[in-house]
C-alpha cells in the first residue's frame, strides 16, 4: 500500500504543519528502550523490540509528509560496553528489521542506506545491509540512514585516515582542504546536515551523534521514551522546528 499523497497544510492533534517547510533531515537518537521495558518489569529486549513499532511508524510518516533524510542512531560505537546478551539481541533485531520491513520499505521508494563501520557487526547483519542498499540505491523516496557502530568521534577519525591517504598520494592538496571537503570525507557525505535532532527519554546529551554535522541543527528533546514515541510526537517536534528561528549566526 503506497503512502498518502501529502496536503500543503495538515493538522494533527494541535500541530499544525507547514508542507513547504517539512525538515528536510531528521536525525533521530532512540533512546529510553530499556527504561520502558523496566517500567513494565520486561527485559531490556522487549523494549528494543517493541522500539522497532515506534521505527515502523516514524518512517512510513516521515515518508508520507516528504522528508528526504530521516537517520536513527540505533547503535553506537559506545554501545559495545553493554552485556554480550543484549548487543546480540540488537543484531538480530537489525537483521529481523531488514527482512520483515524490506518489501514495504522497497515498495515505497525508501533508499536503505547506513553510516558507521559495519565491518564490526555480525556478517548476517552486513549482509543483509548490502543487500537492502543494493536492492534500493535506485529507488528515490526517503533515504533511511541507519547509524549502526557510529560515533561522531570515529566518523571524524575515519575521515582524517582516509584524507591522510589521500593526501600521501596527491589525490588531495593541502589547499583544497575547506570545511565542504571535510564533510566530504565523513560518513554523511552527500547528505546535508540534520536540520533538526530529536532525543527522547528525556537525555540532553548528543552521545557521540553527529558532532560534525549537527554545528547548526535544532535540538528537540522530549520525555517520552523511545517505544512510546507516536507520529503525533513527531509533529510536534516538526511543528515546534517550524517556529525556530534558524539565524545560522546572523541576525
Ligand atoms: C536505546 O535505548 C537503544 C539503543 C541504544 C540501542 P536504550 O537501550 O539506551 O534505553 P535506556 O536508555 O537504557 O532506557
Ligand atoms: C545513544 O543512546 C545511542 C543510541 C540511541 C544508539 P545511549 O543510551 O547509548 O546513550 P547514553 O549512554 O545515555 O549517553
Ligand atoms: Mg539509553
Amino acid at each position: 500500500m503506497p503512502f498518502k499523497k501529502k496536503k500543503r497544510k495538515e493538522k494533527s492533534l494541535s500541530y499544525e504543519l507547514d508542507m513547504n517547510l517539512i525538515p528536510k533531515h531528521i536525525a533521530i537518537i532512540m533512546d529510553g528502550n530499556g527504561r520502558w521495558a523496566k517500567e513494565r518489569n520486561l527485559p531490556r529486549t522487549m523494549g528494543h523490540r517493541a522500539g522497532i513499532e515506534t521505527i515502523r511508524e516514524i518512517v512510513k510518516e516521515c515518508s508520507r509528509l516528504g522528508v528526504k533524510y530521516l537517520t536513527l542512531y540505533a547503535f553506537s560505537t559506545e554501545n559495545w560496553k553493554r552485556p554480550t546478551d543484549e548487543v546480540n539481541a540488537l543484531m538480530k533485531l537489525l537483521v529481523e528489521y531488514l527482512k520483515n520491513e524490506f518489501d514495504e520499505l522497497h515498495s515505497n521508494n525508501v533508499v536503505i542506506n547506513s553510516i558507521g563501520d559495519i565491518s564490526r557487526l555480525p556478517l548476517i547483519c552486513q549482509k543483509e545491509l548490502e543487500n537492502a542498499y543494493a536492492r534500493t540505491n535506485t529507488n528515490s523516496g526517503l533515504v533511511l540512514n541507519l547509524a549502526l557502530n557510529y560515533g561522531g568521534r570515529d566518523d571524524i577519525t575515519h575521515a582524517f585516515k582516509k584524507m591522510y591517504k589521500d593526501l600521501k598520494f596527491g589525490n588531495l592538496m593541502e589547499n583544497d582542504i575547506c570545511e565542504d571537503t571535510i564533510s566530504k570525507y565523513l560518513y554523511t557525505a552527500g547528505i546535508p546536515d540534520p536540520d533538526i535532532i530529536i532525543r527522547p527519554s528525556g537525555e540532553q546529551r548528543l552521545s557521540n551523534f553527529l558532532l560534525w554535522q549537527c554545528a547548526y541543527s535544532e535540538f528537540w528533546v522530549s520525555n517520552i521514551k523511545w517505544p512510546e514515541f507516536k507520529k503525533e510526537h513527531l509533529h510536534q517536534a516538526i511543528s515546534d522546528y517550524q517556529n525556530r528561528d534558524r539565524r545560522f549566526g546572523g541576525i
